[in-house]
């Protein structure tokens, strides 16, 4: 009988790896685990050796491969779709997407963004101090802060965002593969109108720079188009929402180190630094081997070619050999080396901006209400399961 256990699984904390995953462990950086299809891949928990794969280009992120792990039923009925864009290709095809992209997202773009960033966060609040207390925060903040970020920065109209919230929260845990694939296909056809609109009126956005280079020789064809406007919306808000609401709660959860960070706002990027690394959201990247790899940091371990790996960043971003008592949140550690916006040439491209929204979404709440406290038992907060990205489903807060 196979002793691989399960993956994925759901955690018991809302804050904390789940613990039954084989935890990190300096003789077994990688270990055996199965899908819920009974096939058995890799899941790699060790900090080196995930730095190291992740940074091998042997390892592909083609998910309409035959052989790429399909973690969830669910996501079965993407696969025989078109390679997603950026995170579905390899390099050279990746770099060429990706060096589209590069100039919307540097560290400047996201600094001078800064001040609307700031103009959205103090209306939300204005709005919900007025409704409330109580309020649910991931609807009033968590959410809208970065929906209507990334719709300012892509020239998506705001209005919308019922419909592509509620299609990219099936996207990623639809209840069945055919929902999912549906939720897919309405945005896709949403944002394929919205190209069209683009091209006939352009605005100033993401999109409408794209739009315009597709206009160049070699530019993006419509189809890269509504891909990458696709990955883009979904990633640009879903994520940094969980964020807000998971850090925040976990902020709640820890009152020490929450009375540090209010006596000394100057320690919210190295917090937000922290809890990037202690929450890992994005917990269960995926490649497969092109070809046998020999494992760094695993003596006569070989990952074969048509073989699958799963990275788990909750638990590679607790490996005690990166980081000194990782269970213990700690404003003054270093935390910059997790991996929590993964590594290698598919690191996350919104990092720059979702730590400047994280920073002025968590500093400005806490500085605004110093009162903030949770309206329900912290066990009574529904979190979602693990076969999604981590985060509250909703957040129950006085102040
Ligand atoms: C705190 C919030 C976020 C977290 C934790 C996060 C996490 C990640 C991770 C782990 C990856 C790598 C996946 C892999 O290698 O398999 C990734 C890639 C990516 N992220 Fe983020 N992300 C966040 C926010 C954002 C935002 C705001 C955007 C805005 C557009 C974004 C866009 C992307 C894109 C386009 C990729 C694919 C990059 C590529 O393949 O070259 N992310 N993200």
């Amino acid at each position: 009988m196979s002793k691989a256990v399960a993956f994925p699984q759901d955690r018991s904390c809302p804050y904390h790896p789940p613990t039954g995953y084989p935890q990190t462990d300096d003789e077994r950086p990688l270990s055996r685990v199965t899908l819920w299809d009974g096939r058995e891949v890799w899941l790699v928990t060790g900090h080196g050796t995930a730095r190291a794969l992740l940074a091998d280009q042997r390892l592909s992120t083609d998910s309409t491969r035959d052989d790429f792990p399909i973690p969830t039923e669910r996501a079965a009925g993407l696969r025989r779709r078109r390679r997603a864009a950026l995170l579905g290709l390899d390099d050279p095809e990746h770099n060429a997407q990706r060096r589209l992209l590069i100039p919307s997202f540097t560290l400047k773009r996201a600094e001078r963004l800064r001040p609307r960033i700031q103009e959205i966060v103090d209306r939300l609040l204005d709005a919900m101090v007025a409704q409330g207390p109580p309020a649910e925060l991931v609807s009033a903040f968590a959410l809208p802060v970065p929906s209507m970020v990334i719709c300012e920065l892509l020239g998506v109209p705001y209005e919308d965002h019922d419909f592509f919230e509620e299609r990219s929260r099936r996207l990623l845990r639809g209840p069945t593969a055919a929902d999912t694939e549906q939720a897919l296909a309405d945005l896709e056809g949403y944002l394929g109108e919205l190209v069209d609109r683009k091209r006939k009126k352009p605005g100033e956005g993401v999109l409408d720079d794209l739009v315009a280079r597709a206009e160049e020789e070699g530019g993006p064809g419509r189809e890269e188009l509504v891909d990458l406007a696709t990955i883009l919306l979904v990633a640009g808000h879903e994520t940094t929402a969980n964020m807000i609401s998971l850090g925040t709660y976990t902020l709640l959860s820890h009152p020490e180190r929450l009375a540090e960070l209010r006596a000394d706002p100057a320690l919210v990027p190295v917090a937000v630094e922290e809890l990037l690394r202690y929450l890992s959201i994005a917990d269960g990247m995926l490649r497969v081997a092109r070809e046998d790899i020999p494992v760094e940091g695993a003596p006569g371990t070989v990952v074969r070619a048509g073989e699958g790996v799963v990275f788990s960043t909750s638990v590679i971003n607790r490996d005690a050999a990166a980081f000194s008592e990782p269970d213990t949140l700690d404003w003054g550690r270093s935390a910059r080396h997790h991996v929590a916006f993964g590594y290698g040439i598919h690191q996350c491209l919104g990092q720059n901006l979702a730590r400047a929204e994280l920073e002025l979404a968590l500093g400005t709440l806490l500085r605004r209400l110093p009162g903030l406290r949770l309206a329900v038992p912290a066990d009574e907060v529904p979190f979602k399961p693990g076969d999604t990205i981590q985060g509250l489903i909703e957040l129950p807060v006085a102040w």
